[in-house]
């Protein structure tokens, strides 16, 4: 999140208190032939690493690099880094190679078949067809926002349907085919498997929401199809071989009524004008003074197979409304699906869903996608609480269970679910320090980033708890739990991992216990093949380099050993930038980590008439601007990334 629009949206006033891949499709065997694919060997074990890194060495065989203020991505002595997908490089759809253009000149419709701005949550999954899995495969990655003094030449000076469109189109997901040759990452051009996703991409929804009132506007009477996703931040992959990408901060797309209603209210839609995104202007679906239900249709975890460029995105109401950040799954002994979510605003909550159903395996002609097409519409949604003693409980939210009544304003299942923010204030979840993404340990431990929230304590503002204990919390925390039996129970044990922080600054809140490397502001985790947890850190641009981040330089990314605590800086990224997204080859010896936004601007947008005024990277052209894009990192002697 760049703008940390996030933080402005304190909207919960209410008064209660405060595997991640754990069977990566890309480690499964992907069998040829038919339509669609065939994904076998589901479920791998937990522990299904072996043979990277097996060697026995230190989890953390990497020399930590010092924090910096450089426009380059620095990662340790004896890596490499090369810049791949950038904003505005052609997707690889067939006939529609249009070159980026250094002017900001690409049409809407060029900018449809390009890459994406603002990259985020990433997977590198197996190739479809070729069998060496570690040197071809497909990247599916999110396109979080869009900064529209970057993306047009004379950025909003001027405002028409057009540049509204071409906004839209840089926006969502993006599905290339990328291959390896002589050492080298390129982008497979054409490419079947390419596709652009986009914010009027038309999409289904699927789950208990799915054609109920609430989801209903004149364009779609159904309530069942949607035109395009947005803000897509975090991500996460399903054992059957999709794609889960997440909605975050969709209500400031929208134009708000005069008077917000308690709904609106409550999920942070603002009065009238103005609007910063401006696309109500040229597309009136975004201004919920004409169509209240629109928001409603956004907030969700959509759901896309990579290996069929013809389907449709799904959007799986069951797993509930949200400024979703990300959703990391889990698999039951019994093979349901736990899939845990955060959402990303000050005072918001932790949620997992747990499936009705078990997994199935794919058959002949049935890929495991198609075999598990409704498997995440059936099932129940629980918010967490963080109890005193260590202990915490999962809350479900059930129409007709506990405050969940009509009597509160929960007619039916669609409505808790769309109204989740409502349910859980009702049920008492507690209000965490704006949840991020999530992973799980080797040892079933769940990680959750919080990333900050200097509002804890404030004035009018809910006080520390023990799951968020600083006041004025500027350098965010993680918290871990570990569920009582399987994944799906209903308690667990918690602690918190870190207190991210820096020893050398005076207050005492803002040192932090972390044990290596300083950092503040943990967003991105992701858990690897060998164990490590690697955490990436989005300090907002207006925030960096001062005050309690005085002395943490650009954003980065650590590796953590779950095990002992010790945290190692292995990257920074360019000036202004948020390091966003991580996912490595199934041999461990490429990883792709999203850099996203560099040369943010600390005001709303970046100045189109001084594009490279705070950073010129990845190209540092004379003509250039700042292009979010994926970096490869790989060890010069092609050993297994972090040994
Ligand atoms: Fe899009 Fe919460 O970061
Ligand atoms: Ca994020
Ligand atoms: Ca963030």
């Amino acid at each position: 999140m760049a703008k940390d629009f996030s933080t402005m949206e304190d909207s919960n006033r209410s008064s209660n208190p405060s595997i991640h891949d754990v069977s990566d499709p890309a480690r499964r065997q992907v069998l040829r032939g038919g339509l669609g694919l065939a994904v076998t060997g589901l479920l791998a074990p937990l522990a299904g690493c072996a043979g990277i890194g097996a060697a026995g060495g230190p989890l953390l065989g990497v020399k930590s690099v010092p924090a910096g203020t450089a426009d380059a991505v620095r990662v340790p002595e004896g890596y490499s880094v090369q810049v791949i997908a950038a904003w505005g490089e052609p997707a690889g759809l067939s006939g529609e190679d249009h070159a980026f253009r250094f002017d900001a000149g690409n049409s809407a419709a060029q900018q449809e078949t390009q890459l994406g701005m603002h990259h985020d949550g990433i997977h590198f999954f197996r190739h479809p067809l070729t069998p060496a899995a570690s040197t071809a495969g497909l990247l599916v990655m999110n396109h979080e926002y869009a900064d529209d003094g970057l993306l047009h030449t004379d950025g909003m000076k001027t405002w028409n349907a057009q540049k509204v469109r071409k906004a839209q189109a840089a926006h969502g997901v993006s599905v290339i085919e990328v291959e390896q040759k002589n050492g080298r990452w390129e982008v497979v051009r054409p490419s079947p498997w390419a596709r652009r996703i986009t914010a009027y991409t038309p999409m289904a929804v699927g789950g208990p929401a799915a054609g109920h009132a609430l989801l209903r506007t004149a364009a779609d009477p159904s309530g069942r199809r949607v035109l395009g996703t947005l803000n897509n931040c975090g991500s996460g992959i399903t054992p059957w071989g999709t794609y889960l990408t997440c909605e975050e901060n969709f209500i400031f797309y929208f134009r708000g009524p005069d008077q917000p209603d308690a709904h609106q209210a409550r999920w942070g839609l603002r009065r009238g004008d103005p609007v910063g995104y401006r696309w109500h202007e040229h597309d009136e679906r975004f201004d919920a003074a004409r169509h209240p239900n629109e928001p409603n249709r956004f907030g969700w975890v959509v759901e896309i197979d990579p290996y069929d460029a013809s389907s449709a995105p799904v959007k799986r109401t069951a797993l509930g409304r949200a400024a979703h950040e990300g959703a990391t799954v889990a698999v039951t002994k019994d093979r349901r699906a736990v899939i845990y979510m955060g959402e990303d605003a000050r005072f918001e909550y932790i949620y997992k869903f747990v499936t009705r159903d078990a997994i199935k395996p794919a058959a002949p002609g049935l890929s495991a996608a198609r075999a598990n097409a409704e498997l995440l519409d059936h099932g129940t949604l629980y918010v967490a609480r963080f109890d005193a003693d260590g202990k915490g409980r999962w809350l479900p939210l059930v129409q007709g269970q506990g405050p969940l009544t009509a009597a509160n304003g929960f007619a039916d299942q669609g409505e808790v679910l769309v109204k989740s923010r409502q349910a859980s204030d009702l049920l008492g979840g507690t209000k965490m320090d704006r949840p991020e993404w999530i992973d799980i340990d080797r040892q079933g431990w769940v990680y959750c980033t919080l990333t900050n929230n200097s509002n804890r304590g404030g004035p009018n503002m809910p006080g520390t708890d023990p799951a968020n204990p600083r006041a004025n919390n500027t350098m965010g925390h993680i918290i871990r739990w570990k569920e009582a039996g399987d994944f799906d129970g209903l308690a667990f044990e918690w602690n918190h991992f870190v207190l991210a922080g820096d020893p050398k600054l005076e207050r005492a809140d803002a040192k932090g216990n972390v044990g290596g490397d300083a950092f503040a502001c943990p967003d991105g985790l992701w858990t690897d093949a060998r164990g490590v947890l690697w955490i990436q850190t989005d300090m907002s641009t207006s925030a960096m380099g001062r005050g309690d981040l005085v002395n943490l330089g650009n954003n980065a990314m650590l590796a953590a050993d779950p095990r002992t605590g010790e945290i190692r800086r292995f990257l920074v990224g360019p000036v202004g930038c948020e390091v966003t997204g991580a996912t490595a080859t199934p041999d461990g010896r490429t990883m792709f980590v999203n850099i996203q936004h560099p040369g943010e601007s600390p005001s709303e947008r970046s100045d189109p008439d001084n594009p490279r005024r705070f950073s010129n990277w990845p190209d540092q052209r004379p003509d250039g601007r700042p292009r979010s894009a994926t970096v490869v990192i790989r060890k010069n002697d092609g050993g297994v990334i972090g040994t």
